[in-house]
């Protein structure tokens, strides 16, 4: 007989089934708990909850794991390429070649900008945070798109993926540039997807030249942003979604939820720290005991994560590819040295070993962004250009699987009945 959970309530027992994914996960199935019992669960911050079933990513965060669609990380980041992956995750298998050229075509069908979007844009002032203005341009474009995306329709799916897939990394690069008031390039459809995003971001003048190890350094570290399961901003995007608002709506909740420092925002609060710690000055020490201090709000930032209880593995690919780069650019950065040593205290510290928290996806990808040229405040921006593929699968596996609207209820613990008091009698 299959394996029962069984709860009893008020000298009542009631039994839930087992679910088990394809790698082993083993959840309890309480759908029908609250209908038959009364009770509800309550987990704050979904740390033991699994919000849906899923076939795009799997992550072992004991092991340090992860795959798309089956294909470990470590794979795709040596052997594919970022365009390859975003097909990969949104249609489930890798491309043939003549999947992947339509795949490409495709998406630089998709390159026109309506003028009234340069105008949002411009509005802006100069030091508006990159991401806010990201989020707002993003859920703009659903005004020049109205027609809602049918999810359950493949060509419709697949365009209004390729369309938006096409404009973010054209908003990414004119965002950098409006913010340094530089002039706006226009996309090349003669370039692949990086190396167009590169030329709009850098290009000044006819000297410009690409960077091949630039463009491949950034092909890569998109790959490993490219999907992260059931994480913040994906869930943002499923439960925005979930209420069958628009695509381009869910994808710039998607960016707002990345935007803080717990989460994507990470990458900008790592150097941010980094270079903080090197002006402060004082020892790594001072600054590790600060961040077991209870007391003391900062946090190692780069450092820890909800399900990885190891090493990231993006984290290990990412820390080899900043030596590499690095060298091969021919860049010193005092502040990979001091992450080196940072990293080297905490993880022989008790506190960090107890709690299992080492580095994260984070803690060494702006180091490759400022070696790449790339401004802190774009950080961020890039880990959204890199997770788009996987936001825009999990809205559509979310939408095609018929997912209930995501609405979770609560414990309240407020003011119990009381009448209403007129205001002079207060
Ligand atoms: N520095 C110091 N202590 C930490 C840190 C840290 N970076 N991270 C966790 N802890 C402690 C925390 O204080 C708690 O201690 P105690 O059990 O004594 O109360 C324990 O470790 C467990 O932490 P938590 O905050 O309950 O864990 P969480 O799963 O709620 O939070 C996290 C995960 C990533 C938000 C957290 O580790 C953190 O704030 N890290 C720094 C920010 C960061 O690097 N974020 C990027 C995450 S990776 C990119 C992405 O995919 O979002």
């Amino acid at each position: 007989m299959a394996d029962k959970v069984k709860i009893t309530y008020k000298d009542q027992e009631f039994e839930y089934p087992i679910v088990e994914g394809t790698m082993g996960d083993v959840s309890v199935d309480i759908s029908k708990l609250r209908g038959e019992s009364g009770l509800i669960t309550l987990d704050p911050g979904y740390k033991n909850t699994g919000s849906c079933e899923s076939k795009i990513t799997f992550l072992d965060g004991e092991k340090g794991k992860l795959m798309y669609r089956g294909y470990p990380i470590e794979q795709l980041a040596e052997k594919s390429s970022f365009i390859e992956v975003m097909y990969l995750l949104l249609e489930g298998e890798l491309p043939t070649a003549r999947q992947l050229e339509r795949w490409e075509k495709t998406i630089k069908s998709y390159t026109y900008v309506n003028d009234r979007v340069r105008k949002i844009l411009n509005a802006f002032p100069s030091n508006a945070h990159p991401m806010g203005v990201l989020a707002t341009l993003t859920s703009s474009l659903t005004a020049f798109n109205p027609k809602a995306v049918d999810p359950n329709k493949e060509e419709d799916m697949y365009h209004a993926a390729a369309r938006l897939i096409s404009k973010m990394d054209i908003l990414a690069a004119w965002t950098y540039r409006k913010s340094n008031e530089l002039e706006l390039n226009e996309p090349d459809s003669n370039l692949s997807y990086i190396e167009n995003f590169y030329q709009m971001m850098f290009k000044n003048n006819d000297k410009f030249e690409l960077n091949q190890t630039i463009i491949s350094a950034l092909d890569k570290l998109l790959i490993l942003h490219a999907d992260h399961e059931q994480n913040c901003s994906a869930s943002a995007v499923r439960l925005v979604g979930s209420s069958h608002a628009g695509l381009f709506a869910s994808i710039s909740a998607g960016i707002s939820a990345l935007w803080g420092p717990l989460h994507g925002g990470a990458n900008q609060a790592v150097i941010e720290m980094l270079e903080r710690i090197q002006s402060d000055g004082g020892g790594l020490q001072k600054w590790v005991d600060k961040a077991k201090n209870k007391d003391d709000e900062f946090r190692l930032m780069g450092f820890g994560h909800r399900v990885y209880k190891n090493m990231d593995p993006r984290a290990k690919i990412i820390k080899k590819a900043a030596d590499d780069v690095l060298g091969q650019l021919g860049v010193e950065d005092e502040i990979l040295d001091l992450a080196r040593d940072l990293e080297a205290i905490a993880l022989k510290d008790e506190y960090f070993i107890e709690r299992k928290l080492y580095p994260n996806v984070d803690f060494y990808s702006g180091i490759i962004y400022r070696a790449l040229g790339i401004p802190n405040e774009m950080f961020t921006v890039m880990f959204a250009l890199g997770r788009l593929p996987g936001w825009i699968s999990q809205w559509k596996e979310m939408r095609q699987t018929f997912q209930p609207i995501g609405r979770p209820r609560q414990v309240y613990t407020g003011a119990q009945t009381r009448n209403y008091v007129p205001i002079d009698e207060r």
